[in-house]
């Protein structure tokens, strides 16, 4: 096995290398290890200085994550953290100069150790931060103490907050890197230290004094903040935590301060929103892990791509070729809708520059990349099609036949469908092994899921392939099976029944939407529908009646499909669940038409309407949602839960604090989801029936995650 930390002397430098593959995570070992050969080195007669520095591609990359779960109780945090407080103490009091030399990233307790160290040098690359909010907790090694000392209150605040990495260039602007080396980091950092050591040079953060004009200023930061927080990360703990703990220092000092932040830290890790955004941490890494796809699988080049279709979905997947610099072909059927599909797409990249994000020739090069046709001439150049036309089988089919033609054999062949039989379109094609399903979220150039559908005969390198692809696409890829509606409608449509149901029991539109707005969507499921069109769902529904199914069981409601009659798709025609201003506006406000189609609609169904509560509403659709994906996971259509929390958290924006549908139905706890299940059933009718792995679950105490517990806290 290699060495955790290797110690070697270089021109009268001790080096303390770590070597903890793929990221130099701190594991205990690690810190151990650090711990003893600094030590080493102050007692070593052949080093003058010291420089710790990580080997493969980066410095640290912050604590191991994993052990975080071993912290059961705040007690068990505020122990593990004392030893920790007290070893960077140690550090810190080295006689020698102790130099950190950081490339690759410095993060969480990465960048806590540089900066327990006296001095920081950094590659021009490297990235410095502080992401542990994006875990639900906050820096707990004392990085809410000493980031202000060496970055300043506002900007340690900004950092510890948003979690995002700094630029070394900026970091080195800022203070927290005291030089940047070009050239090789290792000998750079050595020379560094030979100087400190001539001069006997070394500097203890903590000692850092912040003046009280300094104080004042991080106080007035912190209010700001709070402020602002209360705005953005509504509902969540760990961004405020990171504020009390920076001020109680800015007020008490930093002995005060760290005190403060170990309890704050202790609160946060045990807390269910850390566990569930570590939860989705490791969940979004797993995804790529396909159990009967090898890691060595080949993979194809993406240079060229083309899409058939260019409107609202076809027009954003394009962007998002081009945005990766992929030249793309996008094919419509006649000019006028080509123009319209290319205007559109001119018009997004505006608004995106009017926001500042890209500037005038990055618009002009971008969109250069997307190159309109109303012929499929050049097809046979390109290495993927994605077809994005009307969700139509028959022309779908027709689509397939006709690129299978004109492509490269070995061209991947992906369907847009949110819903059909890629089967069907494989079989059109003639070239089943390199037909799948790339199924994005709308708005396509936005949301980050990409849902690859696996086909009968998809062959395992056009998974891979397509794996490789999403990353360079910016998307999270997570591969699902070839059901109706996949992973993410086939739920959605238990979703929507019971947001229908409620609705026609007595809840109001404004009243659903407030409940999933308030629990962390960014969007109810009638806002949601006003933007992806009313019409968009009634065609899928015609569709499935016309070949006798529904696609979820139960009564179906018929206001949707009132609203669709009377030409009220939505945002775009100014009138859907909402009113609004004009079409295309966003401004709503409710329309009293709506209450009196439930009405209708529930007298038919002989149903007395109800004040419903708000607990009632979350209950029944988030157990809807855990039912179904108990499901999906059961009959083999997600490869494990964790896949199906990202495909919501991705595609629908489920809230991250909360896991997404199946962590969150761990933490209400599967017995009490399984016992909603049964009184429902009992309420309504025969429609809701336990899934079969949720009542296994319950039978054998467990939850989704197998070393989770049936309830957590
Ligand atoms: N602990 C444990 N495992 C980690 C880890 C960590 N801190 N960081 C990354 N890994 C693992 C990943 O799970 C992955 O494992 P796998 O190969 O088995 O799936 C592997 O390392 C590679 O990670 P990525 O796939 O994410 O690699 P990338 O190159 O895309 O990204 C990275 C590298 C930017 C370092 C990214 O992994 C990252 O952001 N890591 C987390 C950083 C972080 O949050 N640090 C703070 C931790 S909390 C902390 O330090 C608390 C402290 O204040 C006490």
């Amino acid at each position: 096995m290699p060495e955790l930390i290797r110690y070697a002397i270089s021109d009268r430098v001790a080096v303390i290398t770590i070597d903890n593959p793929p990221v130099n995570a701190l594991s205990p070992a690690v810190w151990t290890g650090i711990d003893e050969a600094i030590a080493r080195a102050n007692a070593d007669p052949q080093a003058d200085a010291i420089v710790l520095i990580g080997a493969g591609s980066t410095f640290i990359a912050g604590a191991d994550i994993k052990v975080f779960d071993v912290l059961k109780t705040r007690d068990d945090s505020m122990k593990r953290s004392d030893g920790t407080h007290a070893l960077l103490r140690r550090m810190e009091d080295s006689a020698k100069p102790l130099v950190a030399a950081i490339h690759g990233n410095a993060l969480g307790g990465g960048m806590e150790v540089a900066m327990s160290c006296h001095f920081r040098v950094a590659g021009k690359d490297a990235k410095v931060g502080q992401p542990e909010v994006l875990l639900g907790i906050i820096p707990g090694a004392g990085g809410t103490q000493r980031l202000p000392r060496l970055a300043g209150a506002e900007l340690a605040l900004t950092m510890c907050t948003d979690g995002k990495p700094v630029a070394a260039p900026k970091a080195r602007a800022a203070g927290m890197i005291d030089e940047i080396i070009e050239g090789d980091l290792s000998s750079g950092a050595i020379a560094f230290a030979k100087a400190k050591a001539a001069k006997k040079e070394t500097r203890k953060t903590r000692d850092i004094a912040v003046p009280a004009d300094a104080v004042k200023g991080g106080l007035d930061a912190c209010a700001k903040m709070r402020a602002s927080l209360a705005k953005t990360a509504r509902g969540m703990r760990a961004p405020f935590a990171v504020v009390d703990a920076v001020e109680f220092g800015l007020q008490n000092g930093f002995d005060k301060g760290s005190v403060r932040e170990r309890e704050l830290f202790a609160d946060c890790v045990v807390s269910t929103e850390s566990k569930a955004l570590r939860h989705l941490f490791f969940a979004e890494r797993e995804v790529a892990k396909i159990p009967d796809v090898p890691k060595d699988t080949p993979t194809g080049d993406i240079r060229r791509a083309a899409v058939v279709g260019a409107g609202t979905m076809g027009g954003g997947i394009a962007m998002n070729y081009a945005n990766a610099g992929i030249p793309v072909l996008l094919k419509e059927i006649d000019q006028a809708a080509l123009d319209r599909g290319m205007a559109t797409i001119r018009k997004n990249y505006e608004v995106t520059m009017s926001k500042g994000k890209l500037t005038p020739e990055q618009v002009e090069k971008t969109i250069a990349l997307i190159t309109p046709t109303t012929s499929y001439d050049g097809f046979d150049q390109v290495d993927i099609v994605t077809e994005a036309v009307f969700e139509n089988m028959d022309l779908k089919k027709a689509t397939f036949a006709e690129i299978g033609k004109v492509t490269r054999p070995d061209c991947i062949l992906a369907s847009n469908s949110s819903t059909l039989d890629i089967d069907e379109f494989a079989r059109a094609s003639g070239r089943p092994a390199q037909v799948l399903g790339h199924h994005y979220f709308s708005p396509a150039n936005v949301m980050k899921l990409l849902e690859i559908v696996r086909g009968r005969d998809t062959d395992k390198s056009v998974l891979s392939t397509s794996l490789k692809l999403a990353k360079r696409l910016n998307k999270v890829g997570v591969v699902v099976g070839n059901c109706f509606g996949f992973v993410a409608n086939r739920m959605l449509a238990y979703y929507m029944r019971e947001a229908y149901l409620l609705l026609e029991e007595g809840a109001s539109v404004e009243q659903i939407d407030r409940v999933l707005t308030t629990f962390g969507l960014p969007v109810g499921p009638y806002g949601m529908q006003d933007i992806a069109g009313i019409d968009v769902g009634a065609r899928i529904r015609h569709y499935l009646k016309s070949i006798g199914k529904s696609r979820a069981e139960g009564p179906q409601s018929e206001v949707p499909d009132r609203l669709y009659e009377m030409g009220r798709y939505g945002q775009k025609t100014g009138a859907g669940w909402y009113k609004y201003d004009a079409p295309g506006s966003r401004n709503r406000t409710s329309d009293p038409l709506i209450e009196q189609l439930a009405e209708e609609a529930a007298t038919k169904r002989g149903i007395k309407r109800r004040p419903v509560a708000d607990d009632e509403i979350l209950a029944r659709i988030t157990t809807a949602l855990a039912n179904e994906g108990a499901r999906v996971l059961d009959e083999g259509f997600a490869t494990r839960a964790g896949d199906i929390d990202i495909v919501y958290v991705y595609g629908f924006g489920f809230p991250r604090q909360s896991g997404g549908p199946m962590f969150y139905a761990d933490t209400v706890g599967l017995p009490t989801v399984l016992s909603r299940v049964k009184e429902y059933r009992d309420r309504f009718g025969d429609y809701w029936q336990p899934a079969p792995l949720l009542e296994r679950l319950v039978k054998e105490g467990r939850g989704f995650y197998s070393e989770a517990p049936a309830t957590v806290g």
